[in-house]
């Protein structure tokens, strides 16, 4: 399946520069959202996966439905100051932007196996953060699953110890 057609890519947002890929028009087709959390569920099917964590918001809407396919429990990773229980926090810089990510301090326990999923890889800093949460609290991260990575980014260099799932590749 050809999912790029499905992605519009719009220039110059946020910034002048950033080409920005607009996952919306993926999810606004029932059929092919499905289809392409199939074929993540499939890429992952090896991994004996306890958990999704995923990003918000954007990580939500890629994540939660993945779990629902596996039968497995999702952990929301929220900006800080979001979640209302304890946490454990770590700071990130985006491709543009900085900020602060948080999890539930009791929402992974130690041996688990944690897949993280997102919508998109691009600087890693996002990923690389969430995997950082995940580590904290003993858990295991048995890969991070995404619909695109932006290549030339070059977020795997982020997360050299970590399987990287994507189903499309700008
Ligand atoms: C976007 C995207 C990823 C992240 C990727 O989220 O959904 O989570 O940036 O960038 P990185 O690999 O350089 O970290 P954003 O922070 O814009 O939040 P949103 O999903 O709430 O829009």
């Amino acid at each position: 399946m050809d999912y790029k057609q499905y992605i519009r890519v719009i220039p110059d947002f946020p910034q002048p520069g950033i080409s920005f890929k607009d996952i919306t028009t993926l999810l606004n087709r029932g059929d092919i959202y499905r289809q392409a959390i199939d074929e993540l569920r499939v890429m992952v099917s090896d991994l004996k996966i306890d958990l999704i964590a995923g990003p918000e918001a954007r990580g939500f809407v890629i994540g939660a439905p993945l779990a629902y396919a596996l039968g497995v429990g999702f952990v929301p990773i929220r900006k800080s100051g979001k979640l209302p229980g304890e946490t454990v926090e770590a700071g990130y810089d985006l491709e543009y932007g900085s900020d602060k990510l948080a999890m539930h301090n009791d929402a992974v326990k130690p041996g688990q196996n944690v897949l993280i999923a997102d919508d998109l890889l691009a600087t890693g800093g996002t990923i690389s953060t969430s995997v950082n949460l995940v580590r904290q609290l003993g858990g295991n991260v048995a890969g991070a699953a995404f619909l695109i990575e932006l290549a030339e980014l070059n977020g795997r260099a982020k997360l050299p110890d970590v399987n990287v799932f994507s189903l499309m590749t700008y």
